[in-house]
């Protein structure tokens, strides 16, 4: 035997990665920059629950769409696992010592100082402030015109994140870095930018000069805000995120570093998936009277919220924010009958999983009534992905998103203005309705005084 086609076999051998297409790899980038969700569709018609792709400036990804796959890679000692390559393209946005990108043992350290404001009473105290917020926005919705929900869901949801990282006092420094992050993300989502980012890769991306010309100035002023509260600890009520930040001691007494500090908030601050599922609920709710029917009236009723819960659940099953979550692994790891070798990034695929007829049967339908009957199941619904890396601030999300839909349907009626539903367009953080969730409103219902004014100086 030759000496090459030994090792071919010894290759064949060792490198155990489960099949998957043969395109060159910029083809696959390419298949996976446009239309990611049938090209992850078609391959596991082709190669069954967990295949192989390879993407332009990404490495190798094998795809897992079995639960029993996922459940390995969410319980795995976190010592064996990685940031995937694929979260690294958020770098140039997130920056690079955000808590999403740091690897262990910093992530789970600087994780717990990020934990508490998402958590328990601290959080509970955002409900009537997330009201009052979708009130105020929606006070503006035309009547009898057709319009856009996605821009105001993510007026509505940057303005509560807002108030969450800088306290309830809106001043004019507040109004201008809105203004900013507005212009940033718009930036960001519009389609030659994200050609570009897959084109050219984060790094060089980061370097762009109109990026930098758009994401200079948010970093000055998200400082700029840490640096007052540091000065005068008096000019908030010391329980905002960017207080509690700048304040904030690893073990050893060490603060966090400035460009800790610009990553984690700008990592708060630029969160997509919440607006985008907000338009994505909204887009299913409207085009299912009968459902729409049931929601209001036990919104109407006040009493329970187990059927706008449900609601949630299942927008999040059916609509992807994030198709897939990722890892990277340190050491080989057995999936599917595979040894996966260590350097390889495993991705849980949360569109696949949400899309099996065994989980979840007619899966393309959109059916709240199944969280109803059954439970979100850990390593089943993964919308938040799983593990040491789970979103941490899922329950707030979830929440914004009840306190927006509540808000919305009790006091105004919309309906979609194309009866056919919409499909799933790439912006620059999450999935949106491809025609952003078009919409006429009909009437306004009448609208209740709110507890809490917001406060403005
Ligand atoms: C419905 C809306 C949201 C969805 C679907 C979502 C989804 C996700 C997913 C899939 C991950 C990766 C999890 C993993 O790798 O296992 C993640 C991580 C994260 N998310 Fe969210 N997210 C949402 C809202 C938010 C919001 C509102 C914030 C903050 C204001 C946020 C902050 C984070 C952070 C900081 C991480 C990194 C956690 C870590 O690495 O320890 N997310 N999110």
């Amino acid at each position: 035997m030759s000496a090459l086609s030994s090792s071919l076999l010894l290759g064949e051998r060792e490198s155990s990665l489960p099949p998957g297409p043969r395109m060159p790899s910029t083809l696959q980038a390419i298949a996976w920059a446009r239309r990611p969700l049938p090209f992850l569709e078609r391959c596991q018609k082709h190669f069954g629950d967990i295949f192989t792709i390879r993407v332009r400036h990404s490495g190798t990804w094998v795809i897992l769409a079995d639960p029993e796959d996922v459940k390995r890679v969410f319980t795995a000692d976190h010592a064996v696992l990685g940031v995937g390559v694929a979260n690294s393209i958020l770098g140039p946005l997130l920056g690079p010592r955000s808590v999403m990108l740091l690897e262990e043992p910093e992530h789970v350290k600087r994780r717990k100082l990020m934990l508490p404001p998402f958590h328990g009473e601290r959080m509970q105290g955002y409900s009537e402030m997330m009201a009052n917020v979708t009130r105020r926005e929606l006070a503006s919705w035309p009547i009898g015109e057709p319009f856009e929900l996605w821009p105001h869901m993510q007026e509505i949801t940057l303005e509560a994140i807002m108030r969450v990282v800088f306290g309830p006092v809106e001043t004019d420094r507040l109004r201008r870095l809105r203004y900013l992050l507005r212009r940033l993300t718009n930036w960001m989502n519009d389609p030659r930018r994200l050609n570009l980012l897959a084109a050219a890769g984060p790094s060089r991306f980061a370097g762009n000069s109109d990026y930098r010309g758009m994401m200079g100035p948010v970093e000055d002023a998200v400082l700029e805000e840490v640096r007052r509260r540091q000065r005068d600890p008096d000019c908030t009520d010391g329980r905002d995120i960017a207080a509690m930040l700048g304040e904030a001691r690893y073990e050893d007494g060490s603060p966090m570093s400035e460009q800790d500090l610009r990553d984690e908030l700008v990592t708060l601050l630029t969160d997509g998936p919440t607006s985008s599922l907000l338009s994505w609920a909204f887009e299913r709710i409207l085009r299912h009277p009968d459902k729409l029917t049931r929601l209001r009236a036990e919104i109407d009723a006040g009493e329970s919220d187990a059927y706008l819960d449900a609601v949630v659940k299942e927008t999040m099953r059916l609509c992807p924010a994030a198709p897939i979550v990722v890892r990277r692994l340190l050491a080989p790891m057995e999936l599917g009958g595979y040894t996966i070798p260590a350097g390889t990034t495993v991705a849980p695929c949360v569109h696949l999983i949400h899309r099996r007829a065994d989980l979840y049967p007619a899966p393309l339908h959109f059916s709240p009534e199944r969280f109803l009957e059954r439970p979100a199941g850990t390593y089943t619904w993964i919308p938040f992905g799983g593990g040491v890396r789970r979103c941490l601030a899922a329950s707030y999300a979830q929440m914004l998103m009840k306190q927006v839909i509540r808000t919305v349907v009790s006091q105004i009626d919309l309906r979609p203005t194309d009866p056919h539903s919409e499909w799933a367009r790439k912006s620059a953080i999450a999935f949106v309705p491809h025609r952003h969730a078009t919409v006429i409103a009909t009437q306004r219902r009448p609208v209740p005084e709110a507890t809490h004014e917001l406060t403005t100086v």
